[in-house]
């Protein structure tokens, strides 16, 4: 004995579309619950209770925690002029706006790794900002921004660089920051003593004293250290990324 019978049928080729309704239905009822709770957020002056944290993380930056462009954002400059500092802040602001996955090279960590053993003669620097070149094309073409702070004294190297990263992703997926800073400046700040040891001659091959340091002609992004603090080089750096589309805009979440 057959039971099927035409309304049972019906009924059954409609759960497609009832469930597709209900997702929408379900979607427009958690936004407007988003939309409530950042309000409230923002009338108690971001105040609501440490529980809500995660909660308003997700909600203030749900985009970039969804959309994760590759690219890399490569810093150079002197020694001392303060690529590491400003790295260390952007990548900072990278994880607050939301971007789940993200990667820092400074140039010191990766010479104890991947470029152990290599010196500062012009062909173990290149081998060594090539290497770095190369995880850096890798981290972009796999959507993983990354950034990257090393001295990169020379030119020619940047722009191999440049190309390597570039190659098969999208052209403004390399984006040079020039760390501008006198001389007398970074020998003043001197973060690592490398300058006093160079005075010394304990050490040789000191980008800007026995080794040149070619500047960018043409970077996206000049920084003038002498000039802007730490906070407004980061609030460049996002707004820059922002106007080509490879973050999208978040808050700067600070629990
Ligand atoms: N506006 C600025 N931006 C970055 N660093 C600055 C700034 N003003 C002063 N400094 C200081 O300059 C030094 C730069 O050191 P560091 O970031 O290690 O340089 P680098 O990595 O280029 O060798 C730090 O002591 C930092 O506090
Ligand atoms: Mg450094």
């Amino acid at each position: 004995m057959k039971f099927a019978s035409p309304n049972i049928r019906l009924t059954a080729d409609l759960y497609p579309s009832l469930t597709a309704a209900l997702f929408v239905v379900i979607a427009l009822w958690l936004d407007d619950q988003a939309t409530i709770a950042l309000w409230l957020d923002d009338q108690l002056g971001g105040s609501l209770p440490f529980i809500f944290c995660p909660v308003k993380r997700i909600l203030r930056t749900g985009s970039n925690w969804i959309q994760s462009k590759g690219f890399t954002v490569w810093f150079t400059g002197l020694p001392g002029s303060g690529k590491s500092t400003v790295s260390h802040a952007l990548y900072e602001a990278f994880l607050n706006l939301g971007l789940k996955r993200c990667e820092l090279l400074d140039g010191d960590v990766v010479r104890t790794h991947i470029s152990k053993g290599l010196g500062f003669s012009r062909t173990d620097r290149d081998t060594n900002i090539l290497r770095i070149g190369w995880v850096a094309q890798l981290l972009t073409k796999h959507g993983i921004p990354n950034i990257v702070a090393a001295i990169s004294p020379y030119r020619e190297t940047r722009k191999q660089v440049r190309a390597m990263v570039t190659d098969g992703a999208q052209p403004d997926s390399f984006v040079e920051v020039f760390v501008k800073c006198p001389l007398e400046e970074c020998m003043r700040r001197d973060p690592k003593g490398l300058y006093k040891a160079a005075r010394k001659g304990e050490v040789k091959w000191v980008t800007g004293v026995d080794d040149p340091y070619e500047e960018p002609e043409d970077p996206e992004i000049v920084l003038d250290t002498t000039v802007l603090d730490v906070v407004s080089e980061v609030d460049i750096l996002l707004q820059y990324l922002q106007s080509r589309g490879l973050i999208l805009p978040g808050e700067y979440f600070t629990p």
